[in-house]
């Protein structure tokens, strides 16, 4: 028999990354994963219709000029400050494959982004992980790390709480590694930090369409940074990263920015409601600055009872059994208000 092949041993010590689950019936109540429960703009399905042959036989824009141009206009920024990636999961990849090397320090704070930790083990880096406070203000220990690279998710996931900008700015002012703003959730928040890639060369700022343009099937997220970084990180990416249909998809969507705008406030609206009522049933609610809400389960009931309780019922969250500090919580996506209504529903009845 065949030897079996031997891995990298920082690769066979990898535990791997575990997607959250996606099932496939339209029935369920997908709350598990932030999507946006809103369709994208009409106007991307017409575009990708009218998508010709060429767009599947060709090879794709290797620079996604027409994203890049779109989001220059749209930041007042030139477009040597833009490189678009295939989600922003692959720019994250493509940011530590750039700066941190087999050993180098990368920090970040937890409970966060679990994706930050299999990127970090990829390159057989070393993280440096700080414990949020309770109220998940950014820690400012996170300036005296002395890591090559800082991850700073805002809104940051599971608790959907925003960093305050002076905090990040004088992180960016501090530190002398990369600092990486993890914005995938900004649309739902008052502010974000793009400012600072105006007047920090270490500042990288990263967005996403998956959430407030309903793109997350399409994969397009991109980086906002000074001109000298974008160019080292578009030497990394993959040359082809964008897919042609993906592309006039992005176009299409960035072109009616407030069909996004008006979902956005919609989901806003109905975070608070959910707030509200969680709060009343006697759940803590952090307050969220995305298009989720981390909670504790109201006493009287465990939070997996209530995820299975849920999930029975055609209803599927986040539940989080490995993470000590998460245990009794559940991070639940924004529905439509109809998919609330049910779900407030089912949670008052798995309480009595
Ligand atoms: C904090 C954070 N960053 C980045 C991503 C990746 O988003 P995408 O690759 O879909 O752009 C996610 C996805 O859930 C996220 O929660």
């Amino acid at each position: 028999m065949a030897r079996p092949p031997s891995f990298l041993p920082h690769i066979a010590r990898m535990t791997g990354y575990l997607p959250g689950e996606q099932p496939r019936d339209a029935r369920t109540i997908k709350l598990n994963t932030n999507e946006n429960p809103y369709p994208a703009s009409p106007l991307v399905m017409a575009r990708i219709r009218g998508a010709t042959g060429d767009h599947l036989r060709r090879y794709p824009d290797a620079g996604a000029t027409g994203i890049r141009r779109r989001l220059s206009t749209l930041f007042d920024l030139p477009v040597e400050q833009f490189v678009i990636g295939n989600g922003s999961d692959e720019l994250l990849n493509v940011a530590v494959r750039c700066f941190a090397g087999p050993g180098d320090l990368v920090a970040y704070a937890t409970p966060s982004y679990p994706y930050y930790a299999k990127l970090i083990d990829l390159q057989a880096a070393r993280a440096v992980t700080i414990e949020f406070d309770d109220a998940f203000r950014l820690p400012a220990e996170l300036a005296r790390t002395g890591a090559v690279m800082t991850f700073v998710p805002s809104p940051n996931s599971p608790s959907g709480t925003a960093m305050s900008s002076t905090a990040l700015a004088e992180l960016a002012g501090k530190i002398s590694g990369i600092l990486v703003i993890d914005e995938a959730y900004v649309d739902f928040a008052t502010e974000g930090a793009l400012d600072l890639v105006r007047r920090h060369d270490n500042v990288i700022v990263m967005r996403t369409l998956s959430k407030s343009f309903s793109l997350a099937g399409m994969r397009i997220g991109f980086c906002v940074a000074a001109p000298e970084v974008i160019a080292g990180l578009w030497k990394v990416k993959e040359h082809y990263n964008i897919n042609s249909l993906s592309q006039v998809a992005a176009e299409a969507a960035l072109d009616d920015i407030d069909w996004m705008r008006t979902n956005a406030a919609r989901i806003i609206a109905t975070r608070e409601r959910l707030t509200e009522a969680l709060r009343l049933l006697g759940f803590r609610v952090w307050d969220s600055a995305a298009n989720f809400v981390l909670c504790r389960v109201a006493s009287g009931i465990d939070a997996g009872s209530m995820y299975s309780g849920l999930r029975d019922r055609g209803i599927l969250v986040r539940y989080f059994p490995d993470n000590p500090r998460l245990l009794d919580c559940l991070r639940i996506s924004i529905g439509t208000e109809s998919d609330t209504d049910r779900l407030l529903d089912e949670i008052s009845s798995l309480l009595t």
